[in-house]
């Protein structure tokens, strides 16, 4: 990569991009710290979500673990629960075990070498990338969603970023252009400037301290800049999702371990038999019986609510079910189902597409509380 020459030692767009983040780069909690402990737990939460959202989550979640050993013997749980509002659960899942296998594998420490930590269950290319520089200063490229940005630009790459050849491109040029002095900083400065001035819409190139030498700044391409694949049309599935009451509780079920949602808790989902309507109902009495042993005595339609992940469209035909509180059987330790309270349903770390469903029930009983007045 021509550009990355000039990088070492000193001088080059590359000195400049450090000595712009040494000038600019926002104080933030995780930049205070050489804990590899506490530098994965911000790379973890900054994966999907905003810097100004994790400043709200990332000391409480540390009080509650300050270290890896204290991650690695919670519950599963716990962990999900610490982690609730900031979304995209399977990473806290990840997370903990990662600090599970540190536990038992590391005598409770982070491994100190990008291979070691990518070897780790639930650590990819970019946390283990991260970490590795940031804690360990090892000069190994951590590309993530701004970095391919930037990168796409100031390399004026035109084939689509999403696909495996262009990151790996663009990985090989972030890794030569890594300087073996600070590392960890090049790859924040990298971030720092895919978040603060190479921004998806509207860069601000003026700004920008690779201004110079970014090609597509040359060529007036940055606006257009990184191209993706088109992307394919997302599969429409419908679910038939029962909100069952019983006494102050709710019914929570938990997903199977791997496939989509892993894990989780969510109400009752079903893959319909048939067509909406009467058959709706009754595959959940079915359903509710054969997995609780409980009757239903009520079963209303609450409406539809849709929640779109990456590959798939859910269409959740929603009903409030309240089962027969005499019939409502408890479970047994480990049966992957449970009566949650109401009144803690703020606790229960939902999927984003339960939460919505809960909203739906919520607002569809007219109560500020439970599923029912
Ligand atoms: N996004 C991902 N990692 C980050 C970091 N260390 N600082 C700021 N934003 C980030």
């Amino acid at each position: 990569m021509e550009a990355a020459k000039g990088a070492r030692p000193g001088g080059g767009p590359w000195a400049e991009l450090l000595a712009w983040y040494d000038r600019e780069k926002r104080d933030l909690p995780w930049r205070k710290t050489r804990d590899p402990y506490r530098i994965l737990v911000s790379e973890v939460m900054l994966q999907q979500t905003q810097v100004k959202t994790v400043l709200g989550y990332y000391h409480a979640f540390l009080e509650r673990f300050p270290d890896l050993r204290a991650l690695a013997e919670a519950s599963e749980d716990q962990v999900l629960a610490a982690w609730k509002g900031l979304g995209y659960y399977r990473r806290a899942l990840h997370l903990h075990a990662a600090a599970r296998e540190a536990a038992a594998r590391h005598g409770g420490e982070l491994p100190r070498s990008y291979a070691a930590l990518r070897a780790m269950k639930g650590i990819g290319d970019y946390t283990a990338a991260a970490v590795a520089s940031i804690a360990f200063g090892e000069p190994k490229g951590a590309v993530d969603g701004n970095v391919l940005r930037v990168m796409a630009r100031y390399l004026g790459i035109e084939e689509p970023v999403d696909e495996a050849r262009t990151r790996r491109r663009i990985q090989q040029a972030v890794d030569d252009a890594v300087p073996r002095e600070r590392p960890g900083d090049f790859n924040q400065a990298l971030m720092e400037l895919g978040a603060t001035l190479c921004l998806p819409q509207r860069p601000r190139c003026d700004a920008c301290p690779l201004e110079a030498s970014c090609a597509a700044r040359a060529t007036g391409a940055a606006h257009r800049l990184p191209v993706r694949k088109r992307r394919e049309k997302v599969k429409a599935e419908r679910r038939i999702v029962g909100v069952v009451e019983q006494g102050g509780r709710v019914l929570l079920v938990k997903r199977p371990a791997g496939g989509l949602l892993g894990g989780m808790w969510e109400f009752l989902n079903l893959e319909p038999a048939g067509a909406p309507g009467v058959a709706d109902e009754e595959q959940l009495r079915d359903a509710l019986a054969s997995l609780t042993g409980s009757a239903a005595a009520e079963c209303r339609f609450a409406g539809r609510v849709t929640h779109r992940f990456s590959h798939l469209l859910w269409e959740m035909d929603v009903y409030r079910v309240r089962a027969l509180p005499l019939q409502a059987s408890e479970p047994e330790a480990g049966s992957g189902w449970t009566w949650h309270p109401v009144e803690r349903m703020h606790e229960a770390a939902l999927p984003r597409a339960m939460q919505k469903v809960w909203e739906r029930v919520r607002e569809a009983a007219g109560t500020g509380q439970g599923p029912r007045a």
